[in-house]
């Protein structure tokens, strides 16, 4: 067993890092304040390689692993988590699940544009009554014969209208039950396909999320992913890889909140010391710098497993689990030890600590991930 990363991981997080500093740090509390969407730096991103980070360089990706999208989402999430879940859903749910499962067509006309970055992607399962119960989805997809006819209502969309390409899980087959759902890819702009309200969130705010509309969408067959009726399988398939996205992010919120707040504690004097030499603040900061690195080791084992093609459902799970209740327990005491000026915008831990909550209830709230777990603990 090694606790080493290699030069290229550590290039990679190096690069993310100092785009989160010079590209994404300057104007970040000016978006989560407008809800502005960070486009220009997606774009670049998608230039440097970072929406398609896992997918093999024959369909426009930049074939790195597991560990170095942890190392990058971390990096990232320090900063600006709302840019961070852009990537996560882009890489994690959208092209890993278009270079697993997609077919020559799929990969040629809808992954090479996402993993360049060209095209953004967003993933649909959720609905305004099926969100931890996957199964019930109400969005239907009638066979056609030659197409599929697709109505439904699709909420909490991350990149709701920046995104080009969507997969829409839908039920053709109510009788089969969840055997009776597909994954179909719907271009944005296809007759019938609407836009919803954007919702106005606590945190991610620069992400943009929103309900989508379905109304007779004439989907064709060769958009469907897989056989008939694997759209359920496929979801659940895309959240274990996406589950090592979102305990990153929640990593990095951690990690960016803990940062600041060492630095605040060295710098702000008080009772005639620094806050740092109070034992109070040395106990908060010890605890913090623990489970953080707890965390990060969890997010990487989980990579290392999907890395190695080993089973992870249950290391993913217990990543997210964990590393979203760090975040919210570290960006809470990281407000705390800057007192007042942790809770105005310019500190940005508040921010943090708005984002993270987030963390432990997308892809899953921590009450499914304790059921993911358990179930394979009691196998
Ligand atoms: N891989 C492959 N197949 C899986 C699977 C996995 N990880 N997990 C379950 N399945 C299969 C099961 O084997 C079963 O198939 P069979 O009937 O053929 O055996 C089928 O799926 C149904 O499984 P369950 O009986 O376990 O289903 P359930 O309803 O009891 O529970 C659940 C499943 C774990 C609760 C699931 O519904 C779930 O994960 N819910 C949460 C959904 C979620 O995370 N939504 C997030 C939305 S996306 C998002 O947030 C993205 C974003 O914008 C940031």
């Amino acid at each position: 067993m090694q606790f080493k990363y290699t030069e290229e991981q550590l290039m990679i997080k190096q690069a993310a890092r100092d785009f989160a500093q010079t590209e994404l740090k300057p104007g970040v509390i000016e978006r989560d304040d407008q809800q502005k969407f960070p486009a220009e730096q997606i774009k670049k991103l998608g230039e440097l390689g970072f929406l398609g980070m896992m997918v093999s360089p024959q369909y426009g990706g930049s074939g790195m692993d597991a560990i170095s999208y942890v190392l990058a989402m971390e990096e990232i999430s320090r900063i600006d988590a709302s840019t961070a879940v852009v990537l996560s859903v882009n890489n994690s749910l959208i092209c890993n699940g278009l270079e697993r499962f997609g077919n020559d067509f799929q990969k040629e006309k809808y992954l090479i544009p996402l993993a360049k970055g060209e095209k953004i992607g967003a993933f649909c399962l959720s609905e305004p009554e099926a969100g931890s119960d996957a199964t019930s989805q109400n969005t239907t997809a009638i066979d056609m014969g030659d197409h599929y006819l697709l109505n439904g209502v699709k909420n909490w969309i991350t990149n709701g209208s920046t995104a080009s390409t969507y997969i829409v899980m839908a039920q053709t087959d109510a009788s089969k039950g969840h055997h009776g759902i597909n994954a179909l890819i719907v271009e944005r702009g296809m007759e019938g396909f609407t836009i919803g309200a954007k919702e106005n969130k606590m945190g991610i705010r620069g992400s943009d999320t929103h309900s989508i509309m379905f109304t007779d969408v004439k989907v064709p067959k060769e958009n469907r992913i897989g056989e008939e009726g694997f759209g359920f399988k496929f979801a659940m398939t895309m959240l274990e890889g996406g589950r090592i996205g979102i305990a990153s992010q929640a990593l990095g919120i951690a990690a960016g909140a803990y940062e600041l707040a060492l630095q605040y504690s060295k710098d702000r004097k008080a009772f005639g010391k620094s806050l740092a030499d109070l034992q109070a603040i040395q106990f908060k900061l010890a605890d913090m710098a623990t489970e953080i690195e707890a965390a990060r080791l969890l997010c990487v084992k989980a990579a290392w497993l999907k890395d190695h093609k080993q089973p992870y459902a249950q290391a993913s799970s217990m990543a997210k689990l964990f590393a979203s209740d760090v975040a919210m327990r570290v960006t809470v005491e990281a407000v705390q030890i800057h007192g007042g000026y942790g809770y105005v915008k310019e500190y940005h831990v508040e921010r943090l600590m708005r984002d993270a909550k987030i963390t432990q209830i997308y892809e899953g709230t921590s009450e499914i991930q304790r059921i993911v777990i358990s179930r394979e603990v009691l196998k």
